[in-house]
This record gives C-alpha cells, structure tokens and sequence, in this order.
C-alpha cells in the first residue's frame, strides 16, 4: 500500500513523527500511553509560526521539510504516517510544496486579525 493524501484519522490527538524519543510525551503523561498531542487548527496557519506543541519548527518550509522526509518511526507515529509500518516520507515536489503553501494560506482569516473589535478583549 502506497501514502496518499486523501485519507484522515478523524483524531483529536496524534503522533506526527517529531521526534524517536518525545522528551514531552504531551497527552500521555497524564493519560498513559505513547505520546500524543492536539491535532491543531490550520486556521490561520500561516500567521502562527511557530509550529508544533514545542514551537521546534519555525517556518512553514520547516513544516514541509517535515512531513517531505524527516518524519521519526517514533513509537507511536500515527498509522497514516506509515507504509509498511515505516514512517513515510511524502517527498514533496516544488510544485507540491506552493500548491500546500496556497492551500494552507487559504485558511488566512484576513478580517478576524485586522478588526480592532478582536485586538483588545476590553474594547467594546
Ligand atoms: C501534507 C500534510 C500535512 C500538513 C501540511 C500538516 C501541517 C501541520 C502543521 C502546520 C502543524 C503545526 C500546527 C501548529 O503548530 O499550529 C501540524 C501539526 C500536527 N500534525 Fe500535521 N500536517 C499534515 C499531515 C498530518 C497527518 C497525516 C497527521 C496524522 C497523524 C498529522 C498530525 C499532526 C499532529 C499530531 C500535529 C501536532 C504535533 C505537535 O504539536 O507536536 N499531520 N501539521
């Protein structure tokens, strides 16, 4: 079975290959388990740098290079992130990467970070 793109786990929480050996093991330190954090929003993506629970990964293009080839085999990893029980590595094209870049800017909510009335929770 080859990776392709279309399929989602419907999760909260996952493993995204960060690391082999999470230092922070997020989720299951309270709740057990191999490590896990929030699936987060994509919303806005492009204006919150940086990315991941632990802000490692500065830039977009660093997310890129993540998932292109430096997913971990970490224990854990989210089976959408394997084949044949390996992590994957989605080898994104250049063309890949601006189509992902225009995608995720996509979800920039230009009105919600430029209205005043969401700057200051004490203007009414
Ligand atoms: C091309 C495909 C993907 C892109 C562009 C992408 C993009 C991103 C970005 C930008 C973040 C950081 C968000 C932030 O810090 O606010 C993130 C985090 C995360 N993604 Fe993905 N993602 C992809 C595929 C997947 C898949 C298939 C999974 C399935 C497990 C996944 C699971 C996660 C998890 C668990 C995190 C949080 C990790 C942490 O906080 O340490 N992602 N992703």
């Amino acid at each position: 079975m080859s990776w392709y793109p279309g399929r989602t786990s419907g999760k909260i929480e996952g493993n995204n290959g960060l690391y082999m050996d999470y230092p922070d093991k997020g989720i299951a330190m309270t709740q057990g388990g191999t490590p896990r954090f929030k699936v987060p929003t994509l919303r806005n993506i492009m204006l919150t740098a940086p990315y991941m629970h632990d802000g490692s990964l500065a830039t977009i293009d660093d997310v890129l290079d993540h998932y292109s080839n430096d997913i971990k085999n970490a224990v854990g990893l989210d089976d959408l992130l394997k084949v044949n029980n390996q992590a994957v590595k989605m080898n994104f094209t250049d063309s890949q990467r601006i189509a992902l870049k225009a995608f995720l800017s996509t979800m920039t909510d230009e009105k919600v970070v430029a209205d005043i009335k969401f700057s200051d929770p004490f203007i009414r």
